[in-house]
């Protein structure tokens, strides 16, 4: 945590979401609701924690038929920008089309033109225990986040939506019931740590993209975690360490399903197990997981 700072220091309150002072501002929040998405504009929708870095090394690949200039000359923040952070404004003459972007933004803060336009998307979701637990460190190395307290007290804060972009639940609710037809495509964390070519395939097809099987291998290999922990553009080493100090824990910390079982004690699986099915028992969905 920076210096004495609290969390209303270091969090902007927007729509009834906390974000981070340090990548937003009320003008890059104005700016976001202004933008002109066009039909051939990328977005991958991303909850925190779920993998938006890694759309950020796939998607310049995906669209440019797998050069990995951008990958290795341009940093993840302005290579494939956040619609809602400073830097979007910064950079966005420089993107070349299509433009592909993130968001951590829940369905109802997309802007305007949006709606109008055909722009597609790829929203990731993660099992919410991992993404919980990759969040918990998150909140230890990056210096301008409050300090995440005990992973009990986490806990709480997590299942309350008092954390990053709300509530868990509310960010995949509002994505599944979009109504964006054709528009968007779902995928998880889990299936694409579990065969990263098959997920590239199906994200090519999406986006129209007629790659090549040699192209889909060159770039899963090149976005494996093994190969992005070692890529200075993607790893955020380019971050001082007074705001992230990856001594505490790196940015890309184990990349895999499955690490909530060295965290959460039986209590507290249970405890978030019932808060999350009840959140989502009057859905019409069903999720991938077990919870
Ligand atoms: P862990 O903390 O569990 O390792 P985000 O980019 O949304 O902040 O998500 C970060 C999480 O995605 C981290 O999870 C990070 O390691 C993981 N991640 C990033 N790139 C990955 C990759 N190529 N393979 C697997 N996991 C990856």
């Amino acid at each position: 945590m920076l210096a004495n700072m609290t969390s209303e220091d270091m969090c902007l309150h927007y729509q009834g979401l906390l974000l981070p002072k340090e990548t937003h501002s009320l003008q890059s929040l104005e700016f976001a609701q202004a933008f002109k998405f066009t039909d051939d504009d990328v977005i991958a929708a991303v909850y925190p924690k779920s993998g938006t870095i890694w759309m950020q090394e796939i998607l310049p690949l995906l669209l440019n038929g797998g050069d990995l200039t951008p990958i290795h000359t341009i940093p993840n923040w302005d290579r494939v920008p956040w619609l809602e952070e400073k830097r979007l404004a910064c950079v966005v003459d420089k993107l070349p089309t299509p433009r592909a972007m993130v968001t951590h933004f829940p369905f109802r803060l997309m802007p305007p033109s949006f709606h109008t336009s055909k722009a597609k998307v790829i929203y990731v979701m993660r099992n919410p225990k991992d993404n919980l637990v990759s969040s918990y460190y998150f909140h230890q190395m990056a210096k301008f986040l409050e300090d995440p307290g005990t992973f009990d007290e986490f806990i709480d804060k997590f299942l309350d939506g008092k954390v990053l972009f709300g509530k868990w639940t509310d960010h995949v609710k509002s994505w599944k019931n979009a109504e964006l037809g054709d528009r968007i495509l779902f995928i998880t964390y889990e299936e694409m740590c579990q065969d990263l070519p098959a997920a590239l395939r199906q994200m090519s097809d999406f986006l129209g993209r007629n790659l090549s099987e040699d192209t889909i291998q060159k770039i899963a290999q090149h976005c494996t975690f093994k190969t992005m922990k070692t890529n200075r553009m993607s790893n955020f080493s380019l971050v001082p360490k007074q705001y992230m100090d990856s001594e505490k824990s790196p940015f890309l910390r184990k990349g895999v399903p499955g690490d909530c079982k060295n965290h959460f004690s039986s209590e507290q699986l249970a405890r978030f197990t019932s808060a999350i099915r009840k959140d989502l028992q009057s859905e019409s969905f069903t999720l991938p997981y077990n919870l």
